[in-house]
């Protein structure tokens, strides 16, 4: 479980986050985080893999503040955030990319990457194949792939629809859906209508705040997310 509590983020002395708070856990299954361009929403998936200080307030996961931790320890823990970047390892071949994922070597590695085959077919088919010269959905299935192949316990995924054309983008979200039967997936997106669709639990970031929390498919219907968002 990694608990937000009440914290403060700034880049210099400019603050993006203010007293934001929040909590995910395993029992969840899609907790979504929506907001338009620049409200932190990636700012805070970096504070919770430690790459990034609080001014105030505390980050834990499974008890322990993130900010005595590496973010590898972070990993280890269970929470493994897949970024905007996605930062492949063009040069790599697919296998090659999915083997750096399981460096914290939770589980046998065979037997996670078949599962991630299972998942993502394409993955297997294109074994050998460059990273870079993958298509951008195959490109995102890779990121995602390499970062279930840590065997998190709460998968984090920016933006995995970005850049991506509508019938691809339902692909992602298809195998987002099929995910979090096994593990809990955060979800944070500017796509709010699928965001919202697939959440159990949902929070409107604005401005570094989050204004609103609610189950997914109420806060789709709350008059706000319909005036700014669909
Ligand atoms: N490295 C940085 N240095 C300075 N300011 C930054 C840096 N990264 C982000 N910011 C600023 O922090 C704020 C939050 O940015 P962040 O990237 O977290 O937003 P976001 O919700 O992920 O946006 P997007 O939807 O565009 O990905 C923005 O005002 C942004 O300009
Ligand atoms: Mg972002």
């Amino acid at each position: 479980m990694i608990e937000v509590d009440e914290i403060d983020v700034s880049y210099g002395n400019i603050q993006v986050l203010w007293d934001l708070s929040f909590t995910v856990s395993e029992d969840d299954r899609v907790v979504s985080i929506v907001g338009p361009n620049g409200a932190g929403k990636s700012t805070l998936l970096r504070v919770m893999s430690g790459l990034h200080p609080v001014d105030d307030g505390r980050v834990t996961a499974w008890g322990d503040d993130v900010a005595g931790l590496e973010p590898s320890d972070i990993v280890k823990r269970g929470f493994v955030h897949v970024s905007e970047e996605r930062n492949l390892f063009g040069d790599m071949s697919v296998r090659e990319n999915l083997e750096m994922g399981a460096y914290t070597q939770r589980g046998s590695l065979d037997e996670t990457m078949q599962e991630v085959f299972e998942l993502f077919p394409i993955l297997e088919e294109r074994q050998d194949q460059r990273a870079a010269s993958m298509s951008g959905g195959q490109q995102q299935m890779l990121a995602i792939g390499r970062g279930l192949m840590a065997r998190p316990k709460i998968l984090a995924l920016d933006e995995p629809s970005e850049g991506l054309a509508p019938k691809i983008t339902n692909r992602v979200f298809e195998k987002i859906e099929e995910i979090s039967d096994n593990v809990t997936v955060l979800l944070v997106e500017q796509h709010v209508h699928k965001a919202l669709g697939l959440a159990d639990r949902a929070y409107l970031l604005e401005n570094g705040e989050i204004i609103t929390e609610d189950t997914g498919p109420s806060l789709l219907e709350s008059d706000h997310i319909k005036e700014a968002y669909l």
